[in-house]
């Protein structure tokens, strides 16, 4: 997820209320909400309002009916990401499940900025449910590390951005992907290697106006000129022909994109380009944000430590971030806690369970019991601290285990298992 150029927190809102555009359209200055590849940020304490979001970019909700569909097509129970409504929004799932259904393949797209050495628990988010997507489905999944992205938007030198590239790739490979199927790729390296890809940017570029641009991500006159050709850039592996040593050459896969809702601009700019260039519109599957410790009015971002549970902590900073700055939806007394019991909207111990805590008994016991008042702040706090060291513990156990040769065989520009024979 990208990491906001911009101080991210609530104080800021107003400012950046008073100059969002999302598209063409100015939104209405009585928005509460901010959401753009940089930033997050909500003036109430239950965080984005996601419904509106989805009506303000012209998405679709994702509803009991698709994730019904969704199971029946695969004969596997949803992941909880989906059922719980982390998943919430879509374009086009619909055709990629009527693909399914017919026998056709698609492939997955996602991809990461790498903004800092180590990833926090928000961005392991896309990387579990696309995972998931990746083994439910069984298709070719490529990964796009934007090190050109984070060079041209934060001070940093380009040999830095890379090398975080590199340490976000073994987060990623910790995540389980299948590497016979799977493409890690690093946008400084591969556009060097792949005349398809830059042919698509080019592509791409032609088909897209400065204004449009402007209006989609707001660049002004004195962004640079990189970040106003770097939509091309992330544009281009929504199409199979980016790929030609994976899709033998085929124009015509269609592509499933998971993502946090805030790169949306992104695909929308691409969904638009696409029937120009012959293409099929990539559809995609969007997440909500990973909420701060201090609560849900923002994200979790790497760039605010106390605001972030990184992969690299400890299991006794996991338990003193919690205790310390989880912002909690309990009663301010003991006595009021008892009598009106906590809040889960705005408690992020309970937030970050949706997240992280499969068993749904489980959860939804916690739930009534923190409501009603019988289990404390306290003990919400201490069950998630219980659920998340050892995830954190396993992570860190499987990034050590990565070797330099499993990195560049992810990285190789090469066929990925998937035969193409089989399907029409
Ligand atoms: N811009 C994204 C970020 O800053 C990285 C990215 C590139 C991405 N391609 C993507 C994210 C596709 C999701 C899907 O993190």
């Amino acid at each position: 997820m990208a990491e906001p150029d911009v101080k991210n927190g609530p104080e800021d809102v107003a400012e950046k209320l008073s100059k969002l555009t999302m598209g063409d359209s100015k939104v209405e200055a009585d928005d509460d909400d901010f959401v753009d590849p940089w930033s997050v940020a909500s003036k109430s304490a239950t965080g984005i309002d996601y419904n509106k979001l989805i009506k303000k970019f012209g998405s679709s909700k994702i509803d009991d009916e698709l994730v019904t569909r969704i199971e029946k097509i695969t004969g596997k129970p949803a992941h909880h990401l989906l059922k719980r409504g982390v998943f919430f929004s879509h374009r086009e799932m619909h055709g990629i499940l009527n693909k399914v259904e017919q026998g056709k393949p698609f492939f997955l797209y996602t991809g990461r900025g790498p903004s800092s050495n180590s990833m926090h628990l928000g961005h392991l988010i896309p990387f579990v449910f696309t995972k998931w997507l990746q083994e439910t489905f069984d298709v070719p999944l490529v990964i796009q590390m934007t090190d050109d992205e984070k060079f041209l938007w934060k001070d940093l030198k380009l040999d830095v951005a890379q090398k975080m590239a590199i340490d976000n790739v073994k987060d990623i490979i910790a995540c389980g992907f299948d590497k016979e199927k799977t493409f890690i790729f690093k946008d400084t390296e591969y556009i060097g290697q792949s005349p398809a890809f830059y042919q698509n940017m080019l592509r791409v570029q032609k088909c897209v106006t400065f204004n449009q641009v402007r209006g989609i991500f707001g660049f002004g006159d004195s962004s640079n000129i990189g970040k106003i050709a770097f939509p091309s850039i992330q544009a281009s592996p929504s199409f199979s022909s980016s790929f030609p040593q994976i899709f033998e050459g085929k124009k015509d896969i269609p592509c499933l994109i998971p993502c946090a809702i805030d790169q949306d601009p992104y695909f929308r700019m691409t969904r638009d380009v696409a029937p120009r260039l012959k293409y099929p519109k990539p559809a995609l599957i969007h997440s909500t944000f990973f909420p701060a410790l201090q609560g849900a009015q923002t994200k979790m971002s790497a760039s605010d430590p106390l605001s972030s549970i990184f992969l690299t902590d400890t299991p006794n900073q996991i338990k003193n971030k919690i205790n310390k700055y989880a912002f909690s939806g309990g009663g301010a007394t003991l006595e009021e806690h008892q009598k009106n019991g906590g809040n889960c909207d705005v408690d992020i111990p309970y937030q970050y369970l949706t997240f992280f805590l499969e068993d749904d008994e489980r959860l939804a016991q916690i739930k009534e019991d923190y409501s009603s008042g019988k289990m404390m702040t306290g003990e919400i706090k201490k069950t998630l601290i219980e659920v998340l060291q050892p995830i954190v513990k396993k992570h860190q156990e499987r990034r050590k285990m990565i070797t330099d040769d499993e990195i560049k065989e992810f990285m190789r520009p090469r066929k990925l298992k998937y035969d193409y024979s089989t399907k029409k």
